[in-house]
């Protein structure tokens, strides 16, 4: 029994060795594979890339009724909630009903426990979008990783996805702020929000 124990902590000690020895001795690794074939994007290709699988212009690009319903209108694209649509007021629903979110038509204003939102003009209008002067990249950045109203002010509302779309890399963010510098200016001043019924 003694005799075994020993040989096998012998083993123990010495199989580690032999391994290295033997990697030492392998031959050298093959050369790396070529790299893949995808070209290199320029921030403001891959921005595009990111907005358009990023869904922006789900809730961001006003609608247009198509064959199967609402579908984006791209001449409107990103301008946001259109002004020219007023709400007044939050839906209220039913006593009981298990529906408690509705979205306008143009899938732009949403209406929920928060209130009203209005999706935010996402173009470089110099008046009433992102390049207004008001905006930064880096408050840019700052909103979509805080949740704050740019970047410091009140929360941003459902459904604007921030805890998701903030969680893009720097590069991914100055990307999407890039490409959004380079579509159609529309001058569309989009309304705020509004607070939820108290009593509900
Ligand atoms: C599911 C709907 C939805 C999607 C998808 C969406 N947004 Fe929004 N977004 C909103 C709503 C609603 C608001 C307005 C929120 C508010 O007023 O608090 C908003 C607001 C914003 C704002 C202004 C934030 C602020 O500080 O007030 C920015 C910037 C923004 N969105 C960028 C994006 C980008 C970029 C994408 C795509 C990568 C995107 N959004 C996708 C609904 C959406």
């Amino acid at each position: 029994m003694r005799v075994s124990l020993s040989r096998m902590s012998l083993l123990a000690v010495c199989l580690p060795v032999v391994a290295a020895i033997a990697a030492c001795s392998q031959p050298p690794a093959p050369a790396p594979a070529p790299k893949s074939e995808t070209p290199v994007q320029s921030p403001v290709e891959r921005g595009k890339y990111l907005v358009t699988t990023g869904l922006c212009n789900d809730c961001h690009t006003p609608k247009k009724m198509g064959p199967n319903g609402p579908e984006p209108d791209m001449d409107l694209e990103l301008s946001g909630h259109p002004e020219g649509m007023v709400v007044k007021a939050a839906y209220t629903p039913a006593k009981n009903s298990p529906w408690i979110v509705a979205g306008l038509g143009s899938l732009t204003a949403w209406s929920g426990p928060w209130g009203v939102s209005f999706t935010a003009n996402l173009t470089p209008d110099p008046n009433t979008g992102l390049r207004s002067g008001v905006w930064t990249e880096e408050l840019f950045i700052k909103a979509l990783r805080t949740g704050k109203h740019m970047g410091t002010g009140r929360d941003i509302l459902p459904p604007m996805p921030w805890p998701f779309i903030g969680q893009y890399s720097d590069a991914d963010l100055k990307a999407i702020w890039a490409y959004l510098g380079t579509i159609k200016p529309i001058k569309n001043h989009v309304p705020d929000p509004i607070p939820p019924v108290t009593s509900r």
